[in-house]
């Protein structure tokens, strides 16, 4: 089963390492371990038994020990059309190759699977982003247009890759100052 790395552990904040394409199979083994963990961490009774597991929308390599530009994301994003939408990606090598001017925060704030600790502030982020990376769901590259959550969700993850969490976007002299281009979520 795999560890979650906490925010004490200085390798969080690393760049992480560019994954050699096509994936090899024990890069395939761990991005798909990660999206098994990150399922479980949605289960009820799972967590229930295991009361270390917090529950996510998210996980990054590095927040299981391995220094690599892999990804996972999976949740429920019921719309209108389709109540039973979900979203659920398996990225590897994403980059963010678009975004908006426009800003986006949720308005209960951020958590992350690495953070125990309280950190109380609004995290602005680009409303809309595109994002190009090869998905082994899919077995192929991929552009990923996302907006709102969604967008907010890949950059928080991509930060990871990154070295960087999200309590860093948080401004300590003024948490929830409100800038005029952005929209709560
Ligand atoms: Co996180």
């Amino acid at each position: 089963m795999l560890k979650i790395v906490k925010d004490s552990n200085p390798q969080l904040r690393k760049k992480c390492e560019e994954v050699p394409l096509p994936l090899s199979a024990e890069h395939k083994a761990l991005i798909e371990e990660m999206m098994a963990y990150l399922k479980l961490s949605q289960d009820d009774e799972y967590r229930e038994k295991h009361p270390e597991c917090r529950e996510g929308v998210g996980l990054a390599a590095p927040q299981v020990g391995h220094n690599l530009r892999m990804l996972v994301i999976a949740y429920d994003a019921p719309t209108e059309e389709d109540p039973n939408k979900r979203i659920e990606y398996e990225l590897v090598n994403p980059k963010i190759t678009a975004n908006s001017i426009k800003k986006a925060f949720l308005q209960g704030g951020e958590g992350c699977l690495s953070v125990d600790d309280v950190h109380e502030g609004y995290v602005y982020r680009d409303f809309k982003i595109v994002v190009e990376a090869y998905d082994n769901l899919q077995g192929k590259k991929i552009h990923i247009t996302a907006r709102g959550y969604d967008a907010i969700v890949l950059q928080h993850e991509i930060d990871h890759l990154n070295g960087v969490l999200f309590y860093d976007h948080i401004d300590p002299k003024d948490p929830f100052k409100r800038l005029d281009n952005s929209v709560a979520i």
